[in-house]
Protein backbone atom coordinates (compact mmCIF):
# COMPACT_ATOMS: atom_id res chain seq x y z
CA UNK A 1 0.00 0.00 0.00
CA UNK A 2 1.41 3.51 -1.27
CA UNK A 3 2.05 5.52 1.89
CA UNK A 4 1.00 9.15 2.24
CA UNK A 5 4.52 11.37 3.13
CA UNK A 6 2.46 14.19 4.37
CA UNK A 7 1.59 11.60 7.62
CA UNK A 8 4.57 11.49 9.95
CA UNK A 9 4.13 9.37 13.14
CA UNK A 10 3.73 10.76 16.51
CA UNK A 11 5.15 9.58 19.30
CA UNK A 12 4.16 8.51 22.75
CA UNK A 13 4.63 8.62 25.93
CA UNK A 14 3.65 5.92 27.24
CA UNK A 15 5.19 2.66 26.31
CA UNK A 16 4.24 -1.27 25.77
CA UNK A 17 6.44 -1.80 29.30
CA UNK A 18 4.94 1.41 30.92
CA UNK A 19 1.29 -0.25 29.79
CA UNK A 20 2.36 -3.71 30.80
CA UNK A 21 3.12 -2.80 34.41
CA UNK A 22 0.25 -1.41 34.72
CA UNK A 23 -1.67 -4.62 33.20
CA UNK A 24 0.71 -7.13 34.88
CA UNK A 25 0.72 -8.69 31.84
CA UNK A 26 2.34 -8.48 28.06
CA UNK A 27 0.71 -8.34 24.73
CA UNK A 28 0.51 -11.95 22.56
CA UNK A 29 -0.94 -12.49 19.43
CA UNK A 30 -2.19 -16.40 19.04
CA UNK A 31 -3.36 -17.01 15.69
CA UNK A 32 -5.29 -19.86 14.89
CA UNK A 33 -5.56 -21.18 11.13
CA UNK A 34 -6.96 -24.17 10.05
CA UNK A 35 -10.42 -25.30 7.63
CA UNK A 36 -13.81 -24.06 8.20
CA UNK A 37 -15.13 -26.51 10.89
CA UNK A 38 -11.47 -27.84 11.72
CA UNK A 39 -12.30 -26.80 15.00
CA UNK A 40 -10.52 -22.70 15.77
CA UNK A 41 -12.82 -21.33 17.24
CA UNK A 42 -14.55 -23.62 19.42
CA UNK A 43 -11.04 -24.17 20.67
CA UNK A 44 -10.08 -20.10 20.48
CA UNK A 45 -13.33 -19.35 22.68
CA UNK A 46 -12.83 -22.29 25.46
CA UNK A 47 -9.04 -20.58 25.87
CA UNK A 48 -10.08 -16.98 25.71
CA UNK A 49 -12.41 -18.41 28.69
CA UNK A 50 -9.52 -20.18 30.39
CA UNK A 51 -7.50 -17.36 30.28
CA UNK A 52 -10.03 -14.90 31.78
CA UNK A 53 -11.03 -16.90 34.48
CA UNK A 54 -7.67 -16.60 35.29
CA UNK A 55 -7.16 -13.39 35.64
CA UNK A 56 -5.81 -12.40 32.21
CA UNK A 57 -6.62 -9.55 29.91
CA UNK A 58 -7.96 -11.23 26.89
CA UNK A 59 -9.95 -10.73 23.38
CA UNK A 60 -11.55 -13.00 20.77
CA UNK A 61 -10.87 -11.84 16.96
CA UNK A 62 -12.97 -14.49 15.37
CA UNK A 63 -13.16 -14.23 11.07
CA UNK A 64 -17.32 -14.56 11.60
CA UNK A 65 -17.79 -11.99 13.49
CA UNK A 66 -15.00 -9.64 12.01
CA UNK A 67 -17.01 -10.07 9.09
CA UNK A 68 -20.51 -9.03 10.42
CA UNK A 69 -18.94 -5.31 11.17
CA UNK A 70 -15.35 -4.04 9.88
CA UNK A 71 -15.00 -6.47 7.28
CA UNK A 72 -18.82 -6.70 6.01
CA UNK A 73 -17.16 -5.60 2.86
CA UNK A 74 -15.15 -8.22 2.02
CA UNK A 75 -15.85 -11.42 0.31
CA UNK A 76 -14.03 -14.40 -0.55
CA UNK A 77 -12.18 -13.80 -3.39
CA UNK A 78 -7.93 -14.56 -2.86
CA UNK A 79 -7.67 -10.36 -2.86
CA UNK A 80 -10.85 -10.38 -0.26
CA UNK A 81 -8.76 -12.40 1.93
CA UNK A 82 -5.93 -11.02 1.86
CA UNK A 83 -7.06 -7.75 2.36
CA UNK A 84 -9.04 -9.44 5.36
CA UNK A 85 -6.23 -10.51 6.94
CA UNK A 86 -4.42 -7.60 6.14
CA UNK A 87 -6.67 -5.63 8.47
CA UNK A 88 -6.64 -8.27 11.16
CA UNK A 89 -3.12 -8.38 11.79
CA UNK A 90 -3.07 -4.45 11.96
CA UNK A 91 -5.85 -4.80 14.76
CA UNK A 92 -4.42 -7.61 16.27
CA UNK A 93 -1.18 -6.18 16.39
CA UNK A 94 -2.57 -3.05 18.31
CA UNK A 95 -4.23 -5.12 20.53
CA UNK A 96 -1.07 -6.73 21.23
CA UNK A 97 0.69 -3.18 21.84
CA UNK A 98 -2.18 -2.62 24.32
CA UNK A 99 -0.98 -5.15 26.37
CA UNK A 100 -3.95 -8.04 25.48
CA UNK A 101 -3.51 -11.44 24.85
CA UNK A 102 -5.36 -11.47 21.45
CA UNK A 103 -6.42 -14.88 20.21
CA UNK A 104 -7.17 -14.53 16.20
CA UNK A 105 -9.11 -17.38 14.91
CA UNK A 106 -9.70 -16.76 10.93
CA UNK A 107 -8.94 -19.42 8.02
CA UNK A 108 -5.86 -17.22 7.06
CA UNK A 109 -5.30 -19.87 3.69
CA UNK A 110 -2.33 -18.09 2.95
CA UNK A 111 1.53 -18.50 3.82
CA UNK A 112 2.34 -14.79 2.97
CA UNK A 113 -0.53 -13.22 4.76
CA UNK A 114 0.10 -14.82 8.09
CA UNK A 115 3.56 -13.98 7.49
CA UNK A 116 2.37 -10.81 7.64
CA UNK A 117 0.30 -10.79 10.74
CA UNK A 118 3.73 -12.28 12.26
CA UNK A 119 5.71 -9.22 11.56
CA UNK A 120 3.76 -6.84 12.41
CA UNK A 121 3.25 -8.32 16.00
CA UNK A 122 6.63 -9.68 16.31
CA UNK A 123 7.79 -12.99 16.02
CA UNK A 124 8.57 -12.87 19.80
CA UNK A 125 4.70 -11.95 20.42
CA UNK A 126 3.27 -14.72 18.01
CA UNK A 127 1.94 -18.02 18.68
CA UNK A 128 0.84 -19.61 15.11
CA UNK A 129 -1.79 -22.60 16.20
CA UNK A 130 -2.30 -24.80 13.24
CA UNK A 131 -5.66 -26.58 13.49
CA UNK A 132 -5.01 -29.60 11.64
CA UNK A 133 -8.30 -31.23 10.69
CA UNK A 134 -8.11 -32.65 7.23
CA UNK A 135 -10.54 -31.11 4.45
CA UNK A 136 -12.77 -35.06 5.11
CA UNK A 137 -13.95 -34.42 8.92
CA UNK A 138 -14.20 -30.68 8.14
CA UNK A 139 -16.86 -31.93 5.42
CA UNK A 140 -18.36 -34.78 7.65
CA UNK A 141 -18.80 -32.47 10.85
CA UNK A 142 -20.16 -29.06 8.68
CA UNK A 143 -21.33 -27.59 11.81
CA UNK A 144 -22.73 -24.34 9.97
CA UNK A 145 -23.88 -26.68 6.91
CA UNK A 146 -21.82 -25.24 4.51
CA UNK A 147 -19.85 -27.67 3.08
CA UNK A 148 -22.98 -29.12 1.73
CA UNK A 149 -23.94 -26.39 -0.04
CA UNK A 150 -22.63 -24.83 -3.37
CA UNK A 151 -20.76 -22.17 -2.47
CA UNK A 152 -18.23 -20.52 -5.07
CA UNK A 153 -13.93 -20.13 -3.88
CA UNK A 154 -14.91 -22.46 -1.11
CA UNK A 155 -11.72 -23.20 1.31
CA UNK A 156 -10.33 -26.83 0.54
CA UNK A 157 -12.82 -26.85 -2.62
CA UNK A 158 -11.98 -24.87 -5.32
CA UNK A 159 -9.89 -21.82 -3.34
CA UNK A 160 -6.46 -23.16 -1.86
CA UNK A 161 -5.19 -23.77 1.57
CA UNK A 162 -1.63 -23.32 2.65
CA UNK A 163 -0.35 -25.30 5.53
CA UNK A 164 1.68 -23.83 7.88
CA UNK A 165 5.80 -24.58 7.69
CA UNK A 166 6.68 -24.15 11.04
CA UNK A 167 3.82 -22.95 13.43
CA UNK A 168 4.64 -22.67 16.87
CA UNK A 169 1.90 -25.75 17.61
CA UNK A 170 -0.39 -28.18 16.04
CA UNK A 171 -3.59 -29.50 16.72
CA UNK A 172 -4.89 -32.55 16.49
CA UNK A 173 -8.59 -32.46 17.15
CA UNK A 174 -9.47 -35.86 16.22
CA UNK A 175 -7.58 -36.99 18.80
CA UNK A 176 -7.58 -34.12 21.01
CA UNK A 177 -10.86 -32.20 22.25
CA UNK A 178 -11.16 -28.39 22.15
CA UNK A 179 -10.59 -28.53 26.36
CA UNK A 180 -7.37 -30.26 26.10
CA UNK A 181 -6.17 -28.09 22.91
CA UNK A 182 -7.40 -24.92 24.98
CA UNK A 183 -4.97 -26.48 27.76
CA UNK A 184 -1.85 -27.21 25.05
CA UNK A 185 -1.66 -23.37 24.25
CA UNK A 186 -2.61 -21.69 27.25
CA UNK A 187 0.68 -23.96 28.38
CA UNK A 188 2.38 -22.21 25.70
CA UNK A 189 1.08 -18.66 26.70
CA UNK A 190 2.05 -19.11 30.23
CA UNK A 191 5.63 -20.47 28.88
CA UNK A 192 6.12 -17.06 27.17
CA UNK A 193 5.07 -14.75 29.87
CA UNK A 194 7.40 -16.64 32.35
CA UNK A 195 10.01 -16.28 29.84
CA UNK A 196 9.66 -12.49 28.82
CA UNK A 197 9.56 -11.62 32.99
S1 LIG B 1 -10.44 -16.07 5.50
O1 LIG B 1 -10.12 -17.11 4.49
O2 LIG B 1 -10.60 -14.76 4.89
O3 LIG B 1 -9.48 -16.08 6.61
P1 LIG B 1 -12.51 -16.07 7.48
O4 LIG B 1 -11.91 -16.85 8.59
O5 LIG B 1 -12.53 -14.59 7.60
O6 LIG B 1 -11.85 -16.52 6.09
O7 LIG B 1 -14.03 -16.52 7.28
C1 LIG B 1 -14.33 -17.87 7.16
C2 LIG B 1 -15.76 -18.17 7.58
O8 LIG B 1 -16.67 -17.66 6.64
C3 LIG B 1 -15.97 -19.67 7.60
O9 LIG B 1 -15.82 -20.17 8.91
C4 LIG B 1 -17.36 -19.84 7.09
O10 LIG B 1 -18.26 -19.81 8.18
C5 LIG B 1 -17.63 -18.62 6.27
N1 LIG B 1 -17.54 -18.76 4.80
C6 LIG B 1 -18.44 -18.26 3.94
N2 LIG B 1 -18.04 -18.45 2.66
C7 LIG B 1 -16.85 -19.10 2.71
C8 LIG B 1 -15.93 -19.57 1.71
N3 LIG B 1 -16.16 -19.39 0.41
N4 LIG B 1 -14.81 -20.21 2.13
C9 LIG B 1 -14.58 -20.39 3.42
N5 LIG B 1 -15.40 -19.97 4.42
C10 LIG B 1 -16.53 -19.31 4.08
Amino acid sequence: MKKNENIVWHNNKVSAEDRRRVLGQKGLVVWFTGLSGSGKSTIAVELEKLLNEAGRAVYLLDGDNIRHGINADLGFTDEDRNENIRRISEIAALFCDAGIITLVSFISPFRKMREFARERAGDENFIEVYVSTDFETCRQRDPKGLYQKDISHFTGKDSSYEEPLHPEIVLETVSCDPTQCAEIVREEINRREVESV
